[in-house]
């Protein structure tokens, strides 16, 4: 048998479903939904052309809307109904060769509300058209209020809603009333907590929905599922088997048009207060006690919780920091960060981070979580890897007379949605070598559909009023709590510039961040 032929046993024993026991998933396609409005604050701008109207579309297509439902945008933008419609229209994809247009069908149900932000009348006069709405399209006075506006938002339209009365509630399931907002939530620590105290001036923390589009990816929720479904691995998770685990999301884009955002925010904003952080927790959680959100939840904050501070006193031991400069991405040339339209020639906004996290408890304890993520990188890769440890005693070491190389799960997040468990076997043959392998399981490789757009995902979860895969206020704050610190460090240091490791676009990042992390470079070949 040659070793592709081991390598294809591998990867066909391991992928064939038994439906015998085929769990079936209470997702929210398969939930009831209620009737509803779904408001969209900054409804002509770009987030909800590009992602949010296609993304209801896509679910009005599958039938997955509620049958009774109604949009309405809102914005300062002035436009009529029609004008509206025609706009929402041309965001919509075209329909597939032999498909039925349903564009008109989705449109009729849309609205528009012209409405300055801070002004109280116009949405005294929201309140007024969303009853007429409500009237009109049967939706039992439910209301979903989508901000999808600059964050500095956030706080006046929340205030507004609620002293137009738009916030409170009939009850959860008739009149109900929920407001969503994506990262950033906050700033910092402070701001955050400010934000919060602002939303709860009005909201009930049930009626709020904090985004992270990470979870709404199926290889992230299946991290929970792989853990928690299986007897075999969670024994070994842990500080007894587990030498390190590695979290990735590289991308290979840079910062496009979005450096009046990202000036602010750089990386450690961006992706680790919040994607990187919820990765971390599924990984590092212990089983909660059912699969709903507020015991999710629970287990999560505990990690959140256990996070060693970051010792400021060793300062950039267990923190890199890069910024791109120009390089080549597939063979083509891209500008350095500090060339990009509206970034500042001297910015010193990190595009990389590599950060050594602990945690402090009795599962984890001593386990370094190698945590990264940088724009311009050499490929767009997410994913987690747990490298076990090496065996306790090799007895072929007179024969082989090397280390064997330790196990390695590695779940891949994207594009490659993989899980590869890595181990040793036998060389086939006379002689007594052992050779690495993999055993592969493909997640796309059942061809099965999946609701692919975190966004229609998210959406559906907000209309079944189902908060497992958003943010809670008390793990946000956490996460802030544990960052801040280190922002403080990045920011105001007298040196920062000094340690701020410039990096070609198209590489791996920093040559510092193999210092760090030994097996860096080998671990993102
Ligand atoms: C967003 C960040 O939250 O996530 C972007 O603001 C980043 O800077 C993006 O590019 C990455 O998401 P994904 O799904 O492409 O990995």
């Amino acid at each position: 048998m040659t070793s592709q032929d081991l390598r294809d046993l591998f990867v066909q024993t391991s992928v064939q479903p038994d439906s015998r026991k085929t769990v079936s998933q209470a997702d929210s396609t398969s939930r009831v939904l209620p009737p509803c409005i779904i408001v969209v604050f900054g409804a002509s701008g770009d987030l909800a052309m590009r992602k949010l109207f296609p993304a209801l579309f896509h679910l009005f297509s599958g039938d997955h809307l509620p049958k009774h439902f109604a949009i309405v945008g809102c914005s300062r933008t002035a436009f009529d109904d029609s004008a509206f419609r025609d706009q929402v229209r041309k965001s919509l994809p075209q329909p597939g060769e032999g498909d039925p247009d349903r564009r008109d069908a989705f449109v009729h149900n849309v609205c528009y509300h012209q409405l300055s932000y801070d002004d109280s009348k116009d949405y005294d006069a929201l309140s007024q058209r969303l009853e007429s709405v409500s009237a009109l399209f049967a939706t039992q006075g439910n209301t979903l209020f989508y901000l999808a506006v600059p964050p500095q938002l956030y706080g006046e339209i929340s205030t507004r809603l609620g002293q137009s009365g738009l916030a409170k509630e009939r009850d959860q399931t008739h009149g109900w009333s929920r407001i969503v907002l994506e990262k950033p939530i906050g700033h910092d620590l402070e701001s955050a907590i400010a934000l919060n105290d602002t939303l709860h001036q009005h909201f009930d923390e049930h009626q709020i929905f904090r985004i992270d589009h990470y979870l709404a990816k199926e290889t992230v929720q299946n991290v929970l599922m792989f853990r928690f479904a299986n007897t075999i691995f969670e024994p070994v998770w842990n500080r007894n088997y587990i030498d390190y685990v590695s979290i990735t999301a590289a991308e290979t884009l840079g910062v496009e048009k979005r450096a009046g955002y990202y000036e602010q925010a750089g990386v450690l904003r961006d992706m680790f207060q919040n994607h990187m952080m919820q990765l971390l927790s599924l990984v590092a959680m212990e089983p909660p006690s059912r699969f709903q959100d507020e015991p999710v939840r629970d287990d999560k904050i505990k990690v959140f919780r256990s996070l060693r501070p970051f010792e400021l006193q060793g300062r950039f031991r267990d923190l890199v920091l890069g910024q791109y400069v120009a390089g080549q991405i597939s063979g083509q040339d891209v500008p350095g960060y500090r060339d990009e339209e509206k970034v500042a020639p001297d910015s010193l906004t990190p595009t990389y981070a590599l950060l050594r996290a602990y945690i402090d408890n009795w599962r984890w304890q001593g386990v370094p979580f190698y945590i990264c993520s940088g724009k311009r990188l050499a490929k767009k890769l997410s994913r987690i890897i747990i490298q076990f440890k090496d065996v306790p005693h090799s007895m072929f070491r007179h024969i082989l007379g090397e280390r064997i190389s330790s196990n390695r799960l590695i779940l891949g997040i994207q594009p490659d949605e993989v899980i590869n468990l890595t181990f040793q076997t036998k060389d086939p043959g006379m002689s007594s070598n052992l050779r690495t392998v993999t055993m592969r399981f493909d997640y796309n490789q059942e061809g099965k559909t999946t609701i692919k757009d975190a966004y229609e995902k998210v959406l559906m979860d907000c209309l079944v009023g189902d908060q497992m895969l958003f943010w809670r206020q008390d793990a946000v704050k956490r996460c802030w709590a544990y960052l801040t610190p280190i922002l403080e460090l990045c920011e105001s240091c007298g040196d920062r510039a000094s340690h701020l490791h410039f990096y070609p676009a198209g590489s791996w990042g920093p040559e510092a961040a193999a210092t760090l992390y030994p097996g860096y470079l080998k671990d993102h070949a």
